[in-house]
């Protein structure tokens, strides 16, 4: 804080008192002219505050040929805020492609591209626009976020999007999306307050009497780009225990404040924010603004327990398959991709699901896929009819039963199918386009630099979680095809729950 706004409450403390005594004792209503908002001017702005910081799903998406790169996080089983988020993204997406001509499209990166850190990170959105461009000579969209607000039921997401190059920054936004996760409802900053004009006539009331206005004339009505300096300041805002406090925006000023001698317009070495007290700013508020400014302590909504469904019109996804399991290495498995916040869809064999009935729970309540492999793995081409129908069959009832899932796809074994199988099993035989041949005895180094390498977007992997060389180099093939981008996802959320009929071997 500065030493002129330290001062200027004791001032007004002062000013006030001397009012008050020679003020009519008879008139309880009266007060001193102009003083109606109490606002002060705050020189040092609060960092956005979440006393526990939820666990959520991060995300990130590159895409050079459009010149798009985007980090955001979302919340497992709440769609409405997911949607509200990863709706921004897909506007800053669709406007980058108008610059550029080039339509966007979900790709992976080489090896070695360093994508897997993903999500929110503290400070992302209040970095300079032309750090957050980066060096480079072609124009670009970065979309970056940050958790501002979380407590009780209410999550806030800050998001900040800048288009241009380091050199020419064209374009500047940030959004806040707010969720209350006991409801659904979903708040954009811009919506927190219902009387705009009035908000702004209180700002700019306490920045003219700080910058040692006389008058105290009736304030203009904002004009467009007043307003959507306000929703800048909206989409910063911090509510910080009894006050709302608005950082102001680079470059923010009234007619008003321009010629006041002491005004110094808020800028980077400069940083001005307006906080107003809860008796100013809570009439403004609409619905949604109240729910937010009412929300308080801990943050008590749900946290990510496991992946949210990934965008895959957004990222890059592929789907892991590991066959002829579940055994004695699944668990190693489990514990990889969880680490991961991956998913993966598991063909099981029966015999094996029998042996191993806490396994086969444990795949289902770790939120992956269970498909079918048969009984006992043999070449469904060569069998009568009845005894293709009796090795689905029954290796269905059982995982169903175990799983609680529906088992909606099968894998041939050997990948052996034909016309009258199909016909007689009458789901989906997922195939795949990327063979690992992880039981031919690779040395590790080989099968992770082949495994990491191959997949491109849409493709489905086939490995054996019952290979040790499979469990040994799990966890380093996961972590490489999440650093090129990659989002491992089931078969079934790779198809967005719509595999198509007759043989798979990769998504479009
Ligand atoms: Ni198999």
């Amino acid at each position: 804080m500065s030493s002129r706004a330290r001062i200027l409450p004791l001032l007004v403390v002062a000013a006030m008192l001397a009012l008050t005594a020679c003020a009519p004792d008879t008139d309880p209503d009266w007060e001193p002219e102009g003083w109606d908002v109490t606002g002060r001017v705050v020189t040092e702005l609060p960092a956005p505050t979440a006393a526990s910081m939820p666990t959520l799903t991060g995300e990130r998406l590159r895409n050079d040929e459009v010149g798009v790169s985007a980090r955001w996080a979302t919340l497992p089983r709440h769609p409405e805020f997911n949607d509200a988020v990863e709706s921004e993204v897909r506007a800053a997406i669709a406007r980058q492609e108008e610059t550029s001509g080039v339509a966007y499209q979900p790709v992976a990166q080489a090896v070695g591209a360093g994508l897997d850190e993903r999500g929110c990170a503290p400070e992302a959105t209040t970095q300079p626009a032309s750090a957050l461009l980066g060096e480079g000579l072609r124009e670009r969209t970065v979309v970056v976020c940050e958790i501002v607000f979380a407590a009780g039921d209410v999550l806030g997401e800050r998001l900040r999007i800048v288009q241009g190059r380091a050199d020419e920054v064209t374009g500047d936004e940030v959004v806040t999306v707010y969720a209350d996760t006991a409801t659904g409802r979903i708040a954009r900053s811009a919506d927190l307050v219902g009387d705009a004009p009035a908000l702004w006539n209180d700002i700019v009331e306490v920045l003219r009497r700080e910058a040692g206005a006389l008058g105290t004339g009736p304030i203009e009505a904002p004009s467009e780009t007043d307003l959507a300096a306000l929703h800048a300041a909206l989409a910063d805002a911090v509510f910080a225990g009894e006050e709302l406090v608005l950082p102001l925006p680079a470059g923010f000023t009234a007619v008003e404040l321009e010629g006041l001698a002491a005004w110094r317009p808020p800028g980077p070495d400069n940083p001005v924010g307006v906080a107003l007290p809860r008796a100013v700013y809570e009439p403004l508020l609409t619905d949604s603004g109240r729910l937010i400014a009412a929300a308080h302590g801990s943050y008590t909504g749900p946290q990510a327990s496991g992946p949210a469904p990934a965008p895959c019109d957004l990222v890059p996804c592929m789907a892991m398959t590991l066959d002829d399991g579940p055994g004695s290495l699944t668990p190693a498995i489990l514990d990889a991709l969880h680490a991961r916040s991956s998913s993966a869809t598991f063909y099981m064999l029966g015999e094996n699901a029998r042996r191993n009935p806490d396994l086969v729970r444990r795949v289902a309540d770790e939120g992956h896929e269970i498909g079918n492999h048969t009984w006992n793995h043999p070449t469904l081409t060569k069998m009568t009819d009845d005894e293709i129908l009796a090795e689905v069959r029954d290796t269905g009832a059982l995982l169903r039963g175990l799983s609680g899932q529906p088992v909606a796809t099968f894998r041939p074994p050997y990948g052996e199918v034909d016309d009258r199988v199909l016909d007689l099993v009458a789901m989906p035989a997922v195939l795949w386009s990327v063979d690992t041949r992880d039981w031919a005895g690779p040395g590790d180094a080989e099968l992770i630099a082949a495994t990491v390498q191959a997949p491109r977007a849409g493709s489905i992997v086939l490995m054996h979680d019952i290979q040790a060389a499979t469990a040994r180099a799990f966890p380093a093939i996961l972590d490489g095809l999440r650093d090129r981008g990659f989002s491992l996802v089931t078969v079934d959320a790779l198809f967005d729950g719509r595999v198509p009929a007759g043989i798979v071997r990769s998504a479009p």
